[in-house]
């Protein structure tokens, strides 16, 4: 089958290669997760306790944020009734205090650079330069061995040391993830697949709080870098972004300066007035990554409800649908390079053309299934091992209707002056756990590019 044959020698490729990729600068967003394997019976029992009217409500609408016991739980049952990922932060103290005495299951590198960082440097022997805004001792614990470093001052100097060498005595930035699989049932709901809800009792990455080491030293630190991967603006607001952004739009221009590629890692941005600003300072970006309710969500702030709403419509999601709100981005922003991933596919859109990007894609859908069926991937053998996930059958609809549409050919076809590569990925059917897969599709796709290029 073209498509295994296309997997082996993408792998192949990227492995041979990867190790000649340069340092790569990840910021902001690193915390520990607390995994909780959700229990139908143990749920329905704390539900009751706390009274079903305080509860029932918030499975139809999400509070804005969590606080009180009884939002907790309405809000862990909306994600079961819509299958859907959400994250909320947790003001109240009294339910952080209950989430503790809920317990979890494991605790795990958390945050899109906490998990990048263990990817990149950890199994694919990448260097990183992580920012982690609070090193307590059992975040820097769960950073693997390799080549993951975080900048330490001292005597006007800067170090980048392994964040154990860091040795610092920070706080704990807990998100507590309650994870279901697809058919979970509670009360009369039933999750239509797996999914989590994350209540985060952080006051540091829900707020972009940026460490004194980035702010003083930021130049010396891009100096380091080939390449940068932002991430964790997505909880932002409109009452707390400006300052965070002038820092960001700060680091990009040094970035850009120096002619450093940067990815942005989108995540899904509930609030509008950000959401907006993003788009706003997406040229200054070489690349973005997101998923079909993030681009929708980008449409209808740019005012295409149409095609957000298209966006959303089907499953597989509409790939025609897709092309065009990546052309729409991509001319009103001038991001060179947008990833889109979703259940069962990628696509590219680059203004540049070679099978690499392709390939890449490919390499990264491996990882993506190594990280689904494994929970944690420990080695890059953990990655090939994953070819004998099947690749995604109702991928083959979306793979015609492209070659139908733009005469797309083994993944590749041209599009006004762009180029559109598309990967078919593998779906493993029971994955271990939902987390991270995005952060493993993004990173191993942007770097795996330019190992290859
Ligand atoms: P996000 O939507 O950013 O959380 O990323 C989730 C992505 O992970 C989806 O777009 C899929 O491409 C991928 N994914 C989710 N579940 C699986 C699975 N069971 N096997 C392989 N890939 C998956
Ligand atoms: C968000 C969450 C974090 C989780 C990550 C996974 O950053 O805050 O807890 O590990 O997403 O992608």
């Amino acid at each position: 089958m073209v498509w295994d044959a296309l997997y082996s020698s993408a792998f192949e490729s990227v492995r041979g290669r990867i190790g000649g990729v340069g340092k790569v600068l990840l910021a902001y967003n690193t915390n520990i997760d607390a995994i909780k394997y959700l229990d139908g019976n143990d749920l329905e029992r704390r539900v009751e306790a706390v009274g079903k009217d305080e509860v029932l409500h918030y499975a139809d609408e999400l509070p804005r944020r969590i606080e009180n016991v009884g939002q907790l739980l309405g809000s862990i049952l909306w994600s079961i009734k819509h299958g859907k990922a959400a994250e909320l932060f947790v003001e109240s103290c009294s339910t952080r205090f209950y989430m503790k005495g809920w317990g979890w299951e494991e605790l795990r590198m958390g945050g899109q650079v906490g998990i990048m960082a263990n990817l990149l440097g950890g199994v694919y022997s990448v260097p990183v330069i992580a920012h982690v805004p609070q090193l307590s001792r059992l975040q820097a614990s769960l950073f693997k061995d390799g080549p993951i470093y975080v900048p330490k001052a001292g005597d006007g100097k800067l170090r980048l040391v392994h964040p154990r060498d860091f040795a610092g005595d920070e706080e704990n930035c807990i998100h507590y993830i309650y994870e279901f699989p697809r058919g979970f049932g509670v009360f009369d709901f039933e999750a239509p697949r797996e999914n989590r809800f994350i209540g985060s009792a952080d006051d540091y990455n829900p707020n972009v709080v940026m460490r004194p080491e980035f702010h003083e030293h930021f130049e010396e630190i891009a100096e380091k870098a080939e390449l940068g991967i932002i991430s964790g603006l997505q909880t932002l607001t409109g009452k707390n972004y400006r300052e965070p952004f002038e820092e960001l739009v700060r680091h990009l221009e040094i970035l850009n300066a120096r002619e450093v590629p940067v990815h942005l890692e989108f995540a899904f941005t509930q609030d509008e007035t950000v959401r907006r600003a993003l788009v706003d300072v997406l040229g200054h970006f070489h690349s973005v990554g997101l998923n079909e309710v993030e681009l929708a969500s980008i449409m209808e702030v740019m005012g295409e409800k149409g095609l957000a709403g298209k966006l959303l419509a089907d499953d597989p999601v509409d790939p025609i649908a897709v092309t065009e709100a990546m052309l729409r981005l991509a001319e009103r922003t001038g991001v060179k390079r947008i990833h889109f991933h979703t259940y069962g596919y990628y696509l590219a859109l680059t203004d540049y053309k070679g099978d690499f990007v392709r390939d890449a894609l490919l390499f990264a859908a491996l990882a993506a299934a190594a990280k689904a069926k494994l929970g944690d991937v420990r080695s890059i053998d953990d990655v090939v091992k994953a070819m004998d996930v099947p690749v995604n059958e109702k991928a083959k609809t979306v793979e015609k209707r492209l070659t139908g549409e733009y005469g797309m050919k083994n993944g590749i076809a041209e599009i006004d002056g762009y180029q559109l590569s598309f990967t078919p990925t593998r779906i493993v059917a029971r994955p271990k756990s939902t987390v991270g897969i995005g952060d493993t599709i993004s990173s191993s796709a942007f770097v795996g590019e330019f190992a290859l290029h």
